[in-house]
């Protein structure tokens, strides 16, 4: 038995995409840094399902994650307890955290510290008289467990593969995100110090501390998950945590296909257009699922390549056995040792990449990405937040702007359009459902304006009974591609003919 404890409480829809498939000369979009979101429509929330059973007492004993086909059903949610519960389980707790060392709990492993909590419990509920049956003592047992052990009621949709985001609003408010819908959970937090605890603990193991002086903090899981927390003052009604799960599994390019998300042909010349090391922007609002396009695409790098990737948060998984992954680093609480994104990318350069990979590019990495595309490394790829094509082109534009450099637009366009070669544009629908919505190629400066190309779009021609868009990804008859050199140079033109007519007949 444990003495007297020593610690506190541980514990972009697109608009209809128009179908434009000229190749002629588009006005270039005037320079905005930040891009509007095209309307969405209120997401209906799905019904409430019982409660999936927490099980993971810590994130070690977390399942793996099986692969990952988001399930179209409805979405299971934890139920509602009463406020009775509540009561119940403060007072148990507050017991629990008196009679135990947390310190050494700490020390267990999870099997070891879960059963002397559940014999410290029992005794509690004796003790305090406390009228209970089997099922409730185990879902109180549940509950306490993950406070003391883990991520507190965060635990059960920590252990949930089928989620994608879960955000935090304060400790009466949890939403998730599955399938693309966004729908609020039972799920509530003790009191707003419990919630704060938990986003301590959480930045704490990234060597980060959170409170009024510092109340942004961007964190990571021990399972790779993405975190971002803001706390009051900044957040006004509480403690606001942001988690990006990490899929163990990622989807791949035949998974997108099933999905829908793009057409066997239009995978296929995904798939030439990651092979033959063209350069690649990967354009779409937030969480559209660029990150998982670009992850998709280089399962098609060649395994003889040496590939160096750079992200905020390392997400991407590549496969090849030639790869550097690099990630940035946050000023330190003193505020100093920041390493920015530019940073990483500018000393790729000296690493001899044949390959550089950004995942998020968003200030003025942009130029020193440009760069490397125009320097002999070619196929080399980034993501960035825009709604269109032409808008991600402009973005970039706007970034290297920004970013300093004292260049002529027109030199800063002449750069962009020597470097990319393809913008591929994701997009959630209002339904949920993720798709690819344009190949665009980029074809020249006529003037002052980049001349794009659309390869296949995605058109939207209705929806049925339950509310789910139907739509079809559509040619538009271009034959021969600015990649097609490039396709013929990796032998892949044949391939290349064959799927454009495909697209076009589909
Ligand atoms: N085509 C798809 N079909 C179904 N689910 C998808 C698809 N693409 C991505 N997802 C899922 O959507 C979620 C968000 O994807 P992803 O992280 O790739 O988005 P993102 O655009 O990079 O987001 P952010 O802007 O936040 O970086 C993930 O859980 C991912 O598994
Ligand atoms: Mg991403």
């Amino acid at each position: 038995m444990f003495g007297k404890r020593s610690i506190g409480d541980a514990p972009s829809a697109p608009p209809a995409v128009p179908a434009q498939a000229s190749a002629a000369a588009r006005p270039a979009a005037p320079a905005s840094p930040v891009a509007p979101r095209p309307p969405q429509p209120t997401q209906p929330r799905p019904q409430a399902a019982p409660a999936p059973q927490a099980r993971a007492a810590s994130p070690a004993a977390r399942p793996a994650a099986p692969v990952a086909p988001p399930p179209r059903a409805e979405v299971e949610e934890p139920e509602y307890r009463s406020e009775a519960y509540y009561r119940v389980k403060s007072t148990i707790f507050n017991a629990l955290i008196e009679t135990i060392d947390l310190t050494q709990l700490a020390q267990l492993d999870p099997e070891s510290a879960r059963d002397e909590i559940r014999d410290i419990v029992a005794e509690i509920i004796s003790i305090k008289n406390v009228v209970m049956s089997i099922a409730e003592q185990e879902s109180l047992l549940d509950d306490i467990c993950n406070d003391v052990l883990g991520y507190g009621p965060l635990e059960p949709l920590l252990a949930r593969d089928d989620i994608a985001d879960i955000m935090v609003n304060g400790s009466n408010a949890v939403f998730i995100e599955v399938s693309g819908k966004i729908s609020k959970t039972g799920i509530r937090f003790r009191d707003n110090g419990q919630l704060m605890n938990i986003c301590q603990r959480i930045v704490s193991q990234v060597g980060r501390r959170v409170d009024e002086s510092s109340p942004i903090c961007d964190a990571r899981l021990p399972d790779g998950s993405r975190v971002n927390v803001i706390v009051p003052p900044l957040a006004i009604d509480g403690p606001t945590l942001t988690i990006r799960k990490f899929k163990k599994d990622k989807l791949k390019l035949s998974n997108l296909v099933e999905f829908g998300s793009i057409s066997p042909a239009g995978a296929k010349i995904l798939q030439i257009i990651g092979a033959c090391r063209c350069n690649v922007l990967i354009s779409g609002g937030t969480g559209s699922g660029k990150t998982t396009l670009l992850n998709t695409l280089t399962a098609f790098i060649d395994p003889t390549e040496r590939v160096i990737t750079c992200e905020d948060a390392a997400e991407l998984q590549l496969q090849q056995p030639h790869v550097v992954r690099l990630e940035t680093r946050p000023p330190n609480l003193e505020g100093s040792g920041q390493v920015t994104m530019r940073d990483l990318v500018k000393n790729c350069l000296r690493m001899r990449p044949e390959r550089i990979i950004v995942g998020e590019v968003r200030g003025s990495e942009a130029f020193d990405l440009l760069q490397a595309m125009n320097t002999g490394h070619d196929g080399s790829m980034g993501t960035l937040h825009a709604n269109t094509p032409r808008e991600a082109l402009s973005r970039l534009e706007s970034m290297i702007t920004m970013g300093g450099f004292s260049l002529p637009p027109k030199t800063i366009r002449e750069i962009i359009v020597a470097a990319v070669d393809v913008v591929i544009q994701a997009a959630r629908l209002r339904d949920g459902s993720r798709r690819i919505t344009q190949i665009t190629e980029v074809l020249g400066l006529e003037g002052d304006t980049i001349i794009t190309q659309d390869l296949l779009v995605y058109e939207i021609q209705g929806e049925d009974q339950n509310g789910r868009i139907n739509g079809r990804h559509r040619g538009t008859g271009v034959g021969r591609p600015r990649f097609w050199e490039r396709a013929r140079y990796f032998g892949l033109e044949k391939e290349l003919a064959q799927a454009l007519d495909e697209t076009e007949s589909a």
